[in-house]
């Protein structure tokens, strides 16, 4: 694929593109939203700098690709219901459950989001760094026999799965869990899905929300899991971004898993709109 409306620098050899040449406060024509379409389909997570732009620029742009997300969780920045806020003080003051774990945004839903849009509005000066993972790569680097062993197998993705005693014993823990245990019931998905896309395989899987595979026993499931998690844990699978003020990434939320780097000891807040369906627009 050549393009003509962008430019494109790859970040490293498994994915993400930083995108030269587009402003994102204005509107996109037809040709370059087709080019930024088809690099994160190549790329599965992009990046653009220096985009100073308003909340309202920001939904505009999630909106070109498909329906926006509301979110069942985090709160919405005010005025802007399509918008989540995430906001810590250090990294570990981060409240946000365990983002320093593997894992695609709401796996535990039916219809997990197409993609994400995350802004850098204040950024530390030094840490806080976020890490996605190829899902394809990550199965295709799988043996072969792995590959039909893995074949037809489902997991359980449950959001619950990171609650701690801790928290479970305190006042209204107990409460809290079940709250969220309703809202979000468990659900299953493939180990192996095909992306709708591009049609090639992929593995599917959350360190924070899969907590078995279906038909195995306990030992069975959490050796299966275990090594899957440290595979895609493997450094060659990875890219990892340099937040600045106004930068911007955007993700195929299908095809890869992010980690959050709770490394930072000053404020860092980013906006995420969080774009729905099975296919871009
Ligand atoms: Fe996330």
């Amino acid at each position: 694929m050549t393009y003509q409306r962008i430019s494109l620098q790859p970040v490293s050899g498994s994915l993400g593109t930083e995108i030269h040449g587009v402003d994102l406060s204005a509107t996109l024509d037809d040709e370059t939203y087709a080019e930024i379409k088809q690099a994160l389909l190549e790329y599965l997570v992009v990046f653009f700098r220096d985009q100073d732009i308003t909340p309202a620029q920001q939904i505009a742009f999630g909106k070109r690709f498909g329906d926006l997300h509301v979110h069942p969780f985090i709160p919405a920045l005010p005025g802007h219901d399509e918008i989540i806020r995430l906001f810590a003080e250090t990294g570990e003051k981060d409240t946000l459950r365990l983002a320093n774990s593997w894992h695609p945004d709401l796996s535990y839903t039916d219809n997990p989001p197409l993609a994400a849009i995350l802004r850098g509005v204040q950024i530390p000066a030094r840490g806080g760094d976020t890490m996605w993972v190829n899902l394809y790569k990550a199965y295709d680097t799988l043996s072969d026999r792995m590959k039909v062993i893995l074949e037809d197998m489902v997991a359980v993705h449950d959001v619950t799965k990171t609650y701690r005693r801790t928290e479970l014993q305190r006042e209204g823990g107990a409460d809290q869990y079940w709250k969220t245990f309703q809202k979000a019931p468990p659900t299953e998905q493939p180990l192996v899905k095909i992306h709708p896309e591009t049609g090639k395989k992929l593995l599917y899987i959350s360190e924070l929300t899969t907590t078995h595979i279906v038909g195995l026993s306990p030992l069975e499931s959490d050796a299966l899991l275990n090594m899957l998690f440290k595979h895609i844990d493997w450094k060659e699978l990875h890219c990892r971004f340099y937040w600045r003020k106004n930068s911007i990434a955007m993700w195929d939320n299908r095809c890869t898993a992010h980690y959050a780097v709770r490394d930072y000891t000053e404020p860092r807040e980013m906006h995420r709109v969080t774009v729905l369906g099975d296919a871009f627009s």
